[in-house]
């Protein structure tokens, strides 16, 4: 998104994690699992910490890294996490269980979609993390809104889709398909009357969006 020197400028000021974050970052890559991107989770962190979340929940779990960096940065903070996918369920098990921060994730088996009974017994959440299936964002948003405490604050990623939401010509219609989705919820969630939010262009691209005054 930024330019590429600026890119390797800002990722080499980024302290190294510790060796077990270190081994996931490197099996992610092996099993071309998607985490974040470094620096989008730093920022991701930068405003847990600025909110001072204490009830994070995320769509999304993959292996468990991110549910991890968050663990570490706000040591008093519980964290619910949901994933569908079965060999990520297990690998995310076994690292989370290898951390230090074990008691402070509960991993909910199963589709986003289909799990908000489960997910509600923990709310409310003061902050929603949304990095699961892209085409699904909007839907995403509207079930977990509803567990946002009232200055809860939701954050989603890869709004900007590696730059190709500003892309005028995509040859792949998958893609394509994605693409329209992912802008059609920028639109959407720009313009949603109870939420103020911003895209920040870092990472592949965080939307911020914080609840508007009080509850309807
Ligand atoms: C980008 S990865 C999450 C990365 C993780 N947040 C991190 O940074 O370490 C997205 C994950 O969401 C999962 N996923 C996608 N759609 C889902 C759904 N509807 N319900 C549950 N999990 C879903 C995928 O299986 C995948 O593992």
């Amino acid at each position: 998104m930024l330019n590429e020197k600026l890119h390797f400028y800002i990722e080499g000021l980024i302290q190294e994690r510790n060796p077990l974050l270190t081994e996931m970052e490197s099996y992610a890559e092996i099993h071309k699992v998607p985490i974040m991107e470094i620096a989008g989770i730093e920022a991701l962190l930068q405003l847990l910490r600025i909110q001072n979340s204490k009830k994070i929940l995320e769509v999304g779990t993959a292996i468990g890294y991110s549910a991890l960096r968050m663990a570490n940065a706000l040591p008093d903070s519980q964290i619910v996490t949901i994933e569908r996918d079965e060999e990520r369920i297990q690998a995310a098990k076994d690292f989370i269980k290898r951390s230090e921060h074990a008691h402070q994730i509960t991993l909910v088996e199963g589709d986003a979609l289909e799990v908000e009974e489960i997910v509600n017994k923990f709310a409310p959440y003061d902050t929603v993390f949304i990095d699961a299936a892209k085409g699904q964002y909007k839907k995403f948003f509207e079930i977990y809104s509803k567990h946002l405490s009232d200055d809860g604050m939701i954050i989603t990623d890869n709004v900007l889709f590696k730059g190709l939401v500003a892309e005028e010509e995509i040859e792949s219609k998958r893609v394509r398909n994605l693409v329209k989705k992912i802008n059609e919820f920028n639109h959407w969630l720009t313009q949603h009357p109870d939420y103020d939010s911003v895209i920040l262009p870092v990472g592949d691209g965080v939307a911020i969006s914080k609840r508007r005054g009080e509850r309807k």
